[in-house]
């Protein structure tokens, strides 16, 4: 019997497990759903089904991975959610209640959970090799099943990895290529970054391990045409600090930022470390090279509240732990080995996308949610940059209503970068129910295009990318 949820901020209100598995055949749209707009869009995030154990907490980041997906054809949008039949969620399921402590510490686990992976897959959702992989960072990929989403299982890549993969791999469109990472690679608290390339037909063709300076959560990366970046933030892990019932990750800004650059095609010996004061970001917008330098655009800020500090306190909001629109870059005729940084824009902001045929070169059109007033919750407000204008143009959705990642999906025929349409999940507080809005990618500032209603409300969620019909 699974029992009430405790009423906490991340179980509660928008974050609220919607416990139930549904199939809505042809969702109501208000306005025109355009016709040049076939495939189907993928969204990941968590959704526990059973309360944390009895003493335990519980951190929205835990939760069990749920895939929503949205088909859109033949002038109709159909929708499908499904739980990722992990090896946690199975066991727990045959359970009735929940096996494991949250984020799989074993101090709180039933002893039924010991011989099981913790692997929620709750926090991303891409296609590569004709495989959906649904991510979480640390573990391993989970495949699902296009559209019926049933669960295949954990993607090794024929034994050849079984460490954590990030949830956020970048992808070449001119190679084929996902080039993806994993941190902590060699056991928890670890500094081993390992790096992997897999080819367009999903055949790992790289595998390698490079030290960081320190061991650090690392939720993104960049890459470029010709290099990639592994980003050390001071936001660190330490084992042994958790066994002292510390922390286990702690923001510690006297270590700096460190960002380890290599050559795709290169070796361990190959890295080089570029340095600047504590820096931090979840997540990029994109990266490129430039002649000997290499950019990355991010949500990036000074400082972050998401752990606490060495004595315990959190950083201050006026440390500048909002993120905001801001590029980063290195140069490797520099032998300061120095990282500089360029501010375009003082909203907050977060979930930062492109056009995805462009990612690893350079671009212009990128787009966010972002909230006015600085508040780090509750971002209601759509956001496109023109980086070449340095232009923005906002779409707020008003009181009450809550937005996610803004995703981009290009028209059949598309003929320019900006040629297609954002898409994007609402939720609108006094109804309690979610929409799934369509955003013409030109004019976002005009609202939606198309909103298809939901019967229901999604719980707030991640990550998620457009697949496109003939994909
Ligand atoms: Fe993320």
């Amino acid at each position: 019997m699974t029992k009430p949820f405790p009423n906490d901020p991340f179980l509660t209100g928008f974050m609220a497990p919607s416990g139930i598995e549904c199939d809505a055949p042809d969702l109501v749209i208000e306005g025109e759903l355009p016709k040049d707009l076939i495939g189907t869009y993928y969204r990941n995030g968590p959704d526990p089904l059973h309360p944390p154990r009895e003493g335990d907490t519980y951190h929205w980041f835990d939760g069990d991975g749920m895939i929503q997906c949205f088909h859109f054809e033949n002038d109709r949008i159909s929708w499908r959610n499904r739980w990722v039949r992990s090896e946690k969620l199975m066991a727990e399921m045959e359970a009735g209640e929940r096996l494991f402590g949250v984020f799989g510490n074993p101090m709180m686990n039933d002893p039924r959970a010991n011989e099981l992976k913790y692997n929620t897959a709750n926090t991303n959702i891409v296609q590569h090799g004709g495989k959906m992989l649904a991510l979480m960072e640390g573990a391993l990929p989970t495949e699902i099943k296009h559209r019926t989403l049933e669960t295949v299982g954990e993607l090794d890549y024929g034994g050849q990895i079984d460490g954590p993969v990030t949830a956020h791999p970048k992808f070449d469109v001119h190679t084929g290529e996902m080039i993806f990472f994993g941190y902590s690679a060699k056991g928890p608290g670890s500094n081993a970054i390992r790096y992997n390339v897999a080819d367009k037909d999903g055949n790992l063709t790289k595998n390698l391990f490079i030290e960081a300076p320190y061991s650090a959560m690392v939720h993104d990366f960049f890459v470029t045409e010709t290099h990639v970046i592994f980003p050390i933030f001071p936001l660190t892990t330490d084992l042994e600090r958790a066994f002292k019932g510390e922390p286990m990750l702690a923001w510690e800004p006297d270590k700096g930022t460190h960002f380890g650059v290599l050559p795709r095609d290169g070796s361990e010996a190959d890295i080089r470390w570029f340095n600047c004061e504590a820096k931090f970001m979840f997540h990029m917008m994109n990266a490129w090279t430039d002649g000997t330098k290499l950019h990355a655009d991010v949500t990036g800020s000074n400082a972050t509240q998401f752990a606490p500090k060495l004595d315990g306190t959190m950083a201050d909001v006026e440390e500048g732990v909002a993120p905001t629109f801001r590029r980063w870059s290195v140069d490797l005729s520099d032998n300061t080995n120095s990282i500089q940084e360029e501010l375009f824009d003082d909203m907050a902001c977060e979930f930062p996308r492109t056009n995805d045929d462009y990612s690893t070169r350079p671009y212009r059109h990128g787009y966010a949610v972002g909230t006015v007033g600085k508040k780090l919750e509750n971002f209601d407000t759509l956001i496109h940059y023109d980086t070449q204008t340095g232009g923005r143009k906002t779409f707020n959705l008003g009181e009450g209503r809550m937005v996610g990642e803004p995703v981009f999906a290009a028209r059949e025929g598309s003929k320019g970068e900006d040629d297609g349409y954002v898409i994007m999940l609402a939720y609108d507080q006094p109804t309690d129910k979610s929409e799934l809005m369509i955003f013409d990618a030109k004019e976002i500032d005009q609202g939606p295009v198309a909103t298809a209603k939901l019967p229901l409300r999604i719980p707030a969620g991640f990550h998620g990318n457009w697949v496109p019909l003939a994909a």
